[in-house]
């Protein structure tokens, strides 16, 4: 049984994206680049019969290109819509994925632990204690030795930096209503989901049984961390 007290991950905060039009809006403005998926999926060494899980695989690009290279792939999403989403693109690229309708803190992983756990531009769905829960969680079911991997909307800039750096991301990211995610996106993003610190997810990683092998923070607002489970 949930207790009362667990956070209520089937409700995510911030921009929408329920309903089938809200998914298929976030899939054009996410775009698909099969290259740059597959570009992390070699560096994470994916591969035939790898154990790889997707959390929070969204319209499920990445999952279902590491189902292309034969891994036993699995996308995992709170939004039924996604999950459908993903389902049509597995189909139609003609391969098998595993696809279960949970979070970061549902998930229940069954069988031999993952190879690979990946996870993009969603762990800010969680406020950091959740986060911290999350990363635990993964730990539990990736095998010693397995890789984690996590990109997001995360802060590197100084702190006392948070107002000018927020503004200028949105300045600089927005796009007009039908050419990418827009100005009220990021803006509701930052008003309403969690969104944190490099040096505090750094501190949430490590303390959950990873050592960080690799990070990158290409802008002051974007970054991801590449993290050996112990
Ligand atoms: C911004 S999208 C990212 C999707 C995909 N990973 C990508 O890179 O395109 C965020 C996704 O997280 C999912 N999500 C929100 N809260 C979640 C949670 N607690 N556990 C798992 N997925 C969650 C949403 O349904 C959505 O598909």
């Amino acid at each position: 049984m949930t207790a009362a007290w667990t956070f209520p991950e089937f409700s995510p905060v911030g921009v929408d994206l329920a309903g089938a039009e809200a998914v298929a809006r976030y899939d054009r403005n996410q775009g698909t680049d099969a290259e740059r998926d597959n570009a992390l999926l070699d560096r994470l060494g994916v591969g035939p019969g790898t154990r790889f899980v997707d959390l929070a695989c969204g319209t499920g690009s990445l999952v279902v290109e590491a189902a292309r290279r034969g891994a036993d792939a699995h996308g995992v999403d709170v939004a039924e819509e996604m999950l459908a989403y993903t389902r049509r693109r597995a189909a139609d690229a003609g391969v098998a994925v595993s696809l279960h309708h949970a979070g970061f803190l549902s998930y229940e992983h069954a069988g031999p632990t993952a190879d690979v756990v990946t996870t993009r531009s969603a762990l800010h769905q969680l406020p950091d204690f959740w986060k911290q829960a999350a990363l635990l969680k993964i730990a539990g079911y990736l095998r010693p030795g397995g890789l984690l991997y996590v990109w997001d909307l995360m802060f590197s800039f100084p702190p006392a930096e948070y107002a000018e750096q927020v503004q200028r991301m949105i300045d600089e990211l927005g796009r007009p209503e039908g050419a990418g995610f827009t100005m009220a996106d990021f803006e509701a993003h930052v008003r309403e989901e969690f969104s944190t610190y490099t040096w505090i997810i750094e501190g949430l990683i490590e303390r959950a049984g990873f050592a960080i092998e690799g990070s990158a923070f290409p802008r002051t607002t974007h970054g991801e961390f590449v993290c050996r489970r112990r």
